[in-house]
């Protein structure tokens, strides 16, 4: 496994300056931006589509990490990944078929993510972690930022950690909600690599924020307490 990824949600960002944020996050270490895609239906609210993955990708080499919180993941996939997706990540729980999303996500040429929902238990996803590059572990219910993250998440986390690590599977764990100082370290102590922050990062000072998190992220080593 190589070193914790910090991945800044623009859900939070000031989508009116989004150059000027895109470029403070990259600038002090980001490497991945966090693109969440809501329709209304898997999630109450609406967020962003396709022409902002298109946008983004214009001014950025970071790897454009796209959340789909969507019923019909299989119907977009081919934007997406035209529109310059890098990750694709799609809800276990969204009505079409894990398999056929996942083949449809590889054969786009995106690496390929697969979440769940707090409720979901975690060995449901077990029979789809070889296909796949990375395991998203909601740690709020998915559908707005700001939410404080749920404590029982730890746990999932560190199950998850454990069943990739004793199959010798090479699977990325990503964690998405209620991040902070305090909840980065605990979820990277348990095993979680790749951490979306929306809040965090950008209410108050991007640059700052992305900075602070990169250091702490890089001091932390994955699953130091298994
Ligand atoms: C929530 C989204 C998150 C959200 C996280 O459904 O998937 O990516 O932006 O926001 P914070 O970090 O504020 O909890
Ligand atoms: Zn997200």
């Amino acid at each position: 496994m190589g070193h914790n990824i910090l991945a800044p949600s623009i859900l939070a960002a000031d989508c009116a300056d989004l150059r000027t944020e895109i470029q403070a996050i990259e600038t002090e270490g980001a490497e991945y931006v966090h693109i969440d895609v809501m329709d209304g239906v898997f999630v109450p609210s609406l967020s962003f589509g396709i022409p902002i993955v298109e946008s983004v990708r214009k001014i950025t080499k970071m790897v454009l990490d796209v959340h789909l919180m969507i019923i019909h993941p299989l119907k977009y996939i081919k934007q997406f990944a035209q529109a310059g997706a890098d990750s694709i990540t799609f809800h276990m729980e969204s009505e079409d078929d894990p398999d056929e999303v996942i083949d449809a996500i590889r054969a786009a040429g995106c690496k390929v993510g697969i979440s769940i929902k707090p409720g979901t238990p975690v060995e449901d996803v077990y029979r789809y972690l070889d296909k796949v590059d990375m395991l998203l572990i909601m740690t709020v219910e998915p559908g707005f930022g700001g939410q404080p993250y749920i404590p029982e998440s730890t746990a999932r986390i560190a199950q998850a950690r454990y069943h990739i690590n004793s199959n010798a599977l090479n699977v990325d764990i990503e964690v998405d909600g209620g991040i902070t100082e305090k909840t980065a370290a605990t979820v990277i102590e348990v095993g979680a690599n790749v951490i979306v922050a929306g809040s965090a990062i950008f209410h108050g000072d991007a640059a700052d924020n992305t900075r602070r998190y990169v250091k702490l992220l890089s001091e932390k080593k994955v699953g130091e307490v298994l």
